[in-house]
């Protein structure tokens, strides 16, 4: 018989709210506390156990688990106090709005061994494992260029509700674009060169709505990437994977291409272009669509937190994952403001879980390399 795991989530939002559904889904997870000091209780989704709380300390001592869905800004605050009461949290992206904060949730989390789950859902998408899984099989050789957007428009009352989005750190850089990175990371290893240019012309808004960006990858291949929360278009994961029903979507488009020298592959249509024979622009090629289901992350998120919580898995996404994919992103914004393109820094291997050293070659430096700024 499954004991019942009693959960606070933290920050009743956007995203809070989805958690909050979510927990009260689960058969064996109990909501029992919102924790939020300006949320009005009517929208607040509650159970018949649930409390809804000002501060997340009248929560710590009575639950299993914390969901933390607060601004940025207030991640490190929350996952700091959450590691120090000993409860795993799951911190929603990205792990915070800082390096050093990143850092400081990462040196607790491992330092008192409390597992730290961070929010990058799309690691649980049987679309995106299934790409990286092809991609991994060598189906379409080593790859030499990706490809990849995230053009989306969020509606005007997203900025008026929230002021915090407005302003540095609240942009689709921060927001989107980590998903991304994290979305890439997982399909063709590690980022280690960026080069940024970023625009607010679209809203005007202090806070950036556009940017482009160069990647260079730790293999050698070459990236590029554009994002933009002001486009009316569907190239974005959200609308093109169709695995969240809360968004408008297009079965046609596709956000992510991962080119290699013997084959290519889009993504989530996981439409496979492979040569039976010599890989060249005259020779056959032949087309096949890769079969994986589609579910949503967010639950199976939920499910494997709730394995974390009962000790029967480690974090799929731990802390020291969400610092990696910050410091990308955080290079881009360097990036962005000096013009310069910024490597990004790694932890050394003994740092890094073992199943992950060696995915990592040393860099390969090219000509580009030469005028590349160490942050
Ligand atoms: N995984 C995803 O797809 C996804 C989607 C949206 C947002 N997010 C992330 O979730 C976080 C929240 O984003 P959002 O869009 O839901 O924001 P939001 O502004 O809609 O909600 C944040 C909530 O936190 C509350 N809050 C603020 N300070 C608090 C504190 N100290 N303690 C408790 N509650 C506090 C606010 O009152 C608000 O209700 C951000 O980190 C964001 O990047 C993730």
């Amino acid at each position: 018989m499954k004991r019942t795991l009693r959960i606070a989530v933290v920050g009743a939002g956007l995203i809070g709210r989805q958690h909050a559904r979510r927990v009260l889904g689960r058969p064996h997870l109990q909501l029992r506390y919102v924790v939020d000091p300006y949320a009005e209780p009517a929208g607040v989704p509650t159970g018949p156990d649930t409390a809804l709380v000002a501060d997340l300390g009248q929560a710590l001592g009575d639950v299993d688990g914390v969901v933390l869905a607060t601004p940025n800004a207030a991640h490190r605050e929350g996952a700091l106090a959450a590691v120090a009461a000993g409860v795993p949290v799951l911190v929603e992206k990205p792990i915070a709005d800082t390096l050093e904060a990143a850092e400081e949730i990462v040196t607790a989390a491992e330092a008192c061994g409390v597992p730290v789950l961070v929010g990058h859902h799309r690691r649980y998408s049987p679309l995106l494992a299934r790409a990286a899984e092809v991609i991994a099989s060598g189906a379409i050789g080593d790859p030499v260029a990706v490809m990849g957007s995230a053009l989306f428009r969020k509606p005007d009352d997203y900025f008026e509700s929230a002021p915090w989005r407005t302003g540095p750190g609240g942009g689709p850089i921060l927001i989107n674009l980590v998903h991304d990175v994290d979305a890439l990371r997982a399909l063709c290893g590690e980022i280690v060169r960026v080069q940024a240019v970023v625009g607010s012309a679209a809203r005007g808004l202090a806070v950036e709505d556009t940017a482009a960006l160069t990647l260079g990858f730790a293999n050698g291949a070459l990236g590029t990437f554009i994002v933009s929360d002001a486009a009316a278009s569907a190239r974005s994961w959200e609308q093109t994977s169709r695995e969240n029903p809360g968004y408008e979507t297009d079965e046609h488009e596709d956000c992510y291409h991962v080119a290699g020298t013997r084959g290519s592959l889009s993504v989530p249509t996981l439409r496979l272009r492979t040569h039976p024979g010599a890989a060249s622009w005259t020779e056959p090629a032949t087309v096949t669509t890769v079969a994986a289901p589609r579910e949503d992350p967010l639950d199976l998120q939920l499910e494997h937190f709730e394995h974390v919580l009962r000790g029967e898995a480690a974090p799929r996404v731990p802390a020291r994952e969400g610092l990696q994919s910050l410091r990308v992103v955080h290079a881009v914004a360097q990036s962005a403001r000096t013009g310069l393109p910024v490597r990004v820094p790694t932890d050394p291997p003994a740092a890094r879980p073992a199943a992950a050293r060696s995915e990592q070659p040393p860099v390969p430096r090219t000509g580009v390399d030469d005028h590349v700024v160490d942050p």
